[in-house]
Parts: structure tokens; sequence; C-alpha cells
């Protein structure tokens, strides 16, 4: 099936796209639900191209595979496990049936524990030991932070509730760093953790009691806990009252729609916090009913297969022209890298093509002024997926917000236009003439014809971030059905986690680093003989 689109592209591989691109093509090549819309005209797909990548979608059963997500069939094959993010955000939805089971009382139901526990944090009515709650601090790592962190920066303009603050990496320097603009008797410490043993979480979640036992008598009394794993919360000393319970269906980095999103829920409140999960539930409507051609998940899953198993471009850049979703790039590291980025099919073989392509990116303009020279004149393809709001939240400086829509489509427009050696000799001439001026010229040249697609939006709303992140979530799943790829579990973290802790010890001192590599013995010398150890 992969053939007929490598012929094909070795077809068109240096066709000038740009001239495709008229009013019939920017209608048709785009994709919309709601107001949101997906361009894709400035890409080298064109209809037959469109038609091939359509035709994967039917080969690989992605129609009946989506619909066995939705229903709670265990598509997460090697772990036995329902994929069930969705049902996080079903709100006026039917039963969703796991091992016979409803789950949807079960849901509802901690999602009103979730809205009744923040509402009193929020109002004051939760206090810690000197008074209402003024700081949160969300301990987790991976999914257990990216996705409620992302979101809550999305969302600062509807932030009405306390300070929040994520700590997840094991380095200290995190953790200092907000616990000393934090007062211990006046802050909640939420400890985020699927399976409640991840080491650099529990680390942080020990050294943030032993900060507030300092202070406050009952430092019980302002943790709570987001886990699967309730012995171990009770293990750890949290009340059952403030634990928010998940179940294994829902993945680490799927989990912001429930409990793992409580910190943010705190941020913004419970009723924005539904405008994310109901912005979430349209954007799974429109994926499981709209044709392919008009279904944004699938449509931007095809593009990047395009240009990543067909055309051959390792990486892509997303480029969110909206500083809000700074954090949107790490976000989806984790959600596309962590889920596709696995060398074995589903049956256990080899992969027969090339797995998700390396995920990175910047908010612009900043990243103009930084990478932007690679992506215009490097000498490797960088698919761009841009990300525009029409208004900002800062309606007295619409001006400034106008220059950054204006530059976030002149870019596009450039990567696919660029510049000839005439027009950039034109460009020069006044300054340099005969063999400078050829040389000159040459550094100014753009080859052009690069590919971009444009994810454009009203203004960045709680129900447009639900949109835009479900959107992410159902093109992992659309690009891992088309690869053949278990896109939920995540045993390539495995390994190094199992050599830090052999490590452990040597760092320490506690035991040789005899048995190890001579490059891992010797860093470790060098690391002790500056006191590591
Ligand atoms: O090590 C990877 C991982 O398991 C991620 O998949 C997960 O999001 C993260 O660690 C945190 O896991 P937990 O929520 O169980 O602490």
């Amino acid at each position: 099936m992969w053939d007929k689109l490598r012929t094909h592209y070795a077809q068109v591989a240096d066709r000038r796209f740009e001239t495709l691109v008229d009013a019939a093509r920017a209608a048709d090549f785009t994709a919309q639900t709601g107001d949101m819309r997906l361009d894709y005209a400035k890409t080298n797909i064109d209809a037959h191209v469109r038609a091939l990548l359509i035709d994967l979608l039917d080969q690989t059963d992605v129609a009946a595979k989506r619909e066995a997500m939705f229903a709670g069939a265990p598509i997460n094959e090697t772990e036995g496990r329902a994929v069930l993010h969705t049902a996080l955000r079903n709100l006026d939805g039917g039963p969703v049936i796991v091992d016979g089971q409803d789950v949807m009382p079960g849901v509802l139901d901690t999602l009103a524990r979730m809205e009744g526990f923040a509402a009193d944090v929020r109002a004051g009515r939760f206090v810690g030991q000197g008074g209402p709650i003024t700081d949160v601090v969300n301990i987790g790592i991976g999914g257990s932070d990216l996705g409620p962190a992302m979101a809550t920066k999305a969302l600062a303009p509807y932030h009405d509730g306390p300070r929040c603050h994520f700590v997840s990496n094991v380095d200290p320097a995190d953790i200092a760093a907000v616990l000393r603009v934090c007062d211990p008797a006046t802050t909640l410490v939420i400890v985020a953790s699927k399976t409640f043993t991840t080491i650099e979480t529990m680390s942080n979640a020990r050294t943030a009691q032993a900060w507030m036992s300092q202070t406050v008598t009952d430092t019980g009394a302002q943790f709570a806990a987001l886990s699967t794993a309730a012995d171990k919360t009770a293990a750890f000393g949290i009340d059952p009252s403030r634990v928010f319970g998940f179940e294994d269906w829902v993945g680490g980095r799927y989990s912001m729609w429930g409990p793992i999103g409580l910190s943010l829920m705190i941020a913004i409140g419970p009723d924005a916090f539904r405008a994310f999960l109901r912005g979430a539930q349209a954007m799974d409507r429109h994926f499981q009913a709209a044709s392919w051609q008009e279904n944004l998940p699938a449509m931007l899953a095809l593009v990047g297969i395009w240009h990543n198993q067909i055309c051959g471009y390792a990486t892509r850049a997303v480029l969110p022209y909206d500083n809000l979703l700074s954090r949107l790039p790490a976000y989806l590291q984790q959600l596309e890298m962590e889920s596709n980025g696995k060398g074995v099919s589903m049956d256990g073989a080899d992969l027969a093509v090339e797995s998700g392509p390396v995920v990175w990116g910047e908010p612009g303009t900043n990243g103009q002024h930084a990478f932007y020279q690679l992506i215009h004149q490097g000498t490797r393809v960088v698919p761009c997926e841009f990300l525009v709001a029409a208004r900002g939240h800062e309606d007295d400086l619409h001006h400034q917000h106008q220059l950054l829509v204006a530059n976030c489509l002149a870019q596009s427009e450039a990567l696919m236009r660029g510049r000839t050696l005439d027009e950039a000799r034109a460009k020069v001439a006044d300054a340099f003439e005969g063999d400078e001026l050829e040389r000159q010229a040459r550094h100014r040249v753009f080859k052009g014809n690069r590919p971009s697609v444009t994810i454009a939006y009203p203004q960045l709303t709680p129900e447009v971030l639900g949109q835009i992140v479900a959107l992410y979530e159902h093109r992992v799943f659309v690009e891992g059905v088309v690869l053949g790829i278990n896109s939920y579990d995540q045993w390539g973290v495995e390994l190094g986690k199992e050599l830090a802790t052999e490590l452990q010890p040597v760092v320490e001192g506690k035991e040789t680093a005899a048995g190890k590599d001579g490059s891992t013995a010797a860093l470790v010398d060098f690391l002790q003989s500056h006191g590591v150890s």
C-alpha cells in the first residue's frame, strides 16, 4: 500500500507546489470543524496523493479501530487495556462499557468530587494551617505534569484561583525554586502520579512533605493525590477524601481530562474546566462523524505520514503563533513521541516504515530570531505546523496581535515561495557588482517549496484548547493505526529507569563502577572527584 504513494512521490517530488495554490485549492485542501480550520494547501499533496493517503485509512481499518477505542475495547494490546480518555470528557454522552461495566457513573462522580474540592479551595472553604490556599504545587512528571502545565499556561487569561506551580524534575533546583516562593501554611501540594511509584515524583513529594512539616503540624491535611493506586496514596498518608482516582484505561499522556487536571481546574474554575472538556468532546464527535476528507485529525495525520514516511522528512516543527501555547511543543513531544516512537508493530514484527517523527518547536515570533534560519535555508526540509488565533486576549494591544498574525502568514508564504537567484540579485544589485554580486546573491536565495500546515481558530478559549488537544490526540491515534503501532504503551522508557536504579549506589559511592563500561565508569570517577558522592 505504501508503494503507490512512493511511486507518485518520485514523480512529483520536484514540482513547485506553489503553482497549485489557487483559490480553489485553498478551499479544497482545508478541513474545518466549527470555526477551527486546518489548511494544508501549502503542501505537495494533490488530489491523487490525498486519495492514496485516504486509502491507507481504509486499508488499515482506522474507522473500525476508532470505534473500538471509543467503545472501550482493549486496543492497548501489549498491556491488555482499553484506551478511554474520551470517556473523561463524555459529559453528555451515553454509557461506555469496560469489562461489562459502564464506567461513566464513576467518571462523573470523580468529576463532581474534583469540582467540589476545587470550588472549596478557590472559595477559601478548604484552608491550610495559615488560612486560605494561596499556592498550589502540582508535583508530577511526564503526563502528570506536561498536560496540566501546558493547559494552565494556555488558559492564563482565565485564572482567578490561587497561583499554580508545577514541579517535575528530580533536579532539586526545580522544587527548590518553587518552594522558595510559597508559604507552607497556605500551600496545597498535589501529588500527581498515575502509578504513585515514579521516582522523581515521589522524591519531590517527600521533599515537599519535609518542607511543609517544618511549619505545619498536620502536613497530610494540605496534600492531595491524583492516582490509580489508592493503596499507595494511603501509605503516603493522604486522606482518601483528597485522593482523586482514575483507572488504568487512562494513559498518562492522555490524562489531563480527569483528576490529573485538578490543578488546572483550581486555577480556572470548574465551569471553565467543563468548557475545556466540552471542546475536546466536540472534537471527539467530529472525529467520529466527519468523512475522512473533512476530518481534521485524520487529515492532519495523513499530512504527517506523507511528510515523514513518504517524503522522508524526519522532524516536524510545531510553531504556535500564540504565546499562551508556549508549552504545547513540549506537551506534544510526549504525546507524539512516546506514543508513536516505536520500531515494532502491534504483532511484534519490525516496523515496515519509519516510526513517528521528531517533534519540536517554540512559539513564533521568537523562533524566527533563532532557528528559522535553518528551516528556510538549511539542507533538510522541516515541515512546519503553525497555530494562530484571530484574536488574542489583550484587546487594547490588538495591533500587536495583528503583527503576530502577519508574521505567521508570512512565514508559511516564505517557506512555500522562497526567493529565486534573480530576485536575490535584484535585492543586492545596488550594493555589489560582478562576482561579488553573484556571491552575495547566492546567500540570499531561499529554495522555497517547503511545506507547512496552519491551524487557525478565533481565540484560545478553554473550548478551543480542548479542541486543539483532542485534535492532536486523535491524530496520534490515526498515525499509530496506519503505521501498525500500539500508541498506548511506552516500553522504551524502561531501560533507562532500570539502569538509573543500578547506578544510584555507584554515584553515591556505596558500590563500585565495576562491570560498567569504560565511559560510564570514567564519568562516575570525574563526578565523584568533583563532589557528587
Ligand atoms: O516514564 C514514562 C511515564 O510512565 C509516562 O508515560 C508517564 O506520563 C510518566 O512516566 C509519569 O508517570 P506517573 O504518572 O505514573 O508518575
